[in-house]
């Protein structure tokens, strides 16, 4: 399988090293900064020597390069600095989409491709619409993070093992994200069981805002996404049909349509092989449809 991640700075980096410890296919690094992939491919290569794996990871500055990836990664872009939102990267990230979108239709049009440049929803819109290609092959990360950081406050909550722990987020991978307790589990039994309804309150505002904090301390965030990325291709090329909340083209699911927004997914080889969806109460229905209207909104001003 080849895999190749475009742009290779914080996040594409650990994307590539997260890929090839669950040895996935080779990769292959790409980005306009001069030595940054190859420098980035030598360090990744030097770990998997060390630990025995053989996938191949090369660092490119060509788009030529492109040519007969099966799954792409679209991580090009500016990350948000302290106190800004992902919204307020929307022109500018668009224009890099842009760009590397026209590659990727003239040669390698029939990858699957994972947005994770921010704001992902409307990057997920945009590169699916500039590439024109079946919805199903193109989705977007964000909600697969959200989750992670969500079970990482149920286990601090409960001190209870981080592998008996379900959960599920979806909405808007931004400011009106959507953690979902009702469906979300010890082992299968509700966390409400376990969880009071002020711990439940704590554990979605702090989902809602870790990421910013995360970013105040250290700059960005890098082994979590990376991570996240690397769930979502092995279900891919693996064909394990993992249910993973997506940025998925939504036609009419959730009462939506023509826009991208995270919704439980099953990932095949086949990318996005079904949305799954859930029955949402009157107040998850509230912010889901809030996520919906930012999205269109952003959409609106990318002037497509
Ligand atoms: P970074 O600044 O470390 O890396 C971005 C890389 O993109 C740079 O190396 C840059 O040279 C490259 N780049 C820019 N234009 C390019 C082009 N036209 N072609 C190829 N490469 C190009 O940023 P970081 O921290 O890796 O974040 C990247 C993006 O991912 C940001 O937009 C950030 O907000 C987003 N992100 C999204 C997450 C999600 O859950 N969806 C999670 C974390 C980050």
């Amino acid at each position: 399988m080849n895999i190749t991640v475009v742009g290779s700075g914080k996040v594409g980096a650990s994307a590539a090293l997260n890929s090839c410890l669950r040895k996935l296919g080779d990769v292959l690094l790409l980005d306009i900064v001069k030595g940054l992939p190859q420098g980035e491919a030598l360090d990744i290569n030097h770990q998997l020597s060390e630990i025995g794996i053989d996938c191949r990871v090369k660092g490119s500055n060509e788009y030529e390069d492109l040519k007969g990836s099966d799954i792409i990664v679209l991580v090009a872009g500016v990350g948000r600095k302290p106190g800004m939102t992902r919204m307020d990267l929307l022109t500018t990230n668009a224009n890099i989409i842009k760009e590397i979108a026209t590659k990727i239709r003239s040669l390698a049009s029939r990858a699957i491709v994972i947005v994770v440049t921010n704001p992902v929803d409307p990057m997920t819109y945009l590169t699916l619409k500039l590439l024109g290609t079946d919805k199903n092959r193109v989705m977007g990360m964000g909600n697969m993070l959200d989750l992670s950081r969500f079970k990482s406050f149920i286990h601090e909550t409960t001190g209870f093992s981080r592998g008996s722990i379900s959960a599920m987020v979806i909405g808007e991978h931004g400011e009106n994200m959507l953690p979902l307790p009702r469906f979300s589990s010890i082992s299968g039994i509700p966390l409400i069981t376990f969880l009071s309804p002020d711990q439940v309150m704590t554990a979605l505002e702090s989902t809602r805002k870790i990421a910013a904090e995360v970013i105040s301390l250290k700059g960005a965030t890098i082994h979590a996404p990376g991570n996240a990325i690397a769930a979502m291709i092995e279900s891919i090329v693996r064909n394990r049909k993992s249910l993973i909340p997506v940025s998925a083209l939504l036609e009419g699911e959730y009462g939506a349509s023509d826009v991208c927004l995270g919704v439980p997914a099953i990932l095949g080889a086949n990318g996005i092989e079904k949305i799954v969806e859930l029955k949402l109460d009157s107040s998850e229905r509230e912010i889901f449809d809030k996520g919906v209207r930012s999205v269109k909104t952003a959409i609106t001003e990318l002037h497509m």
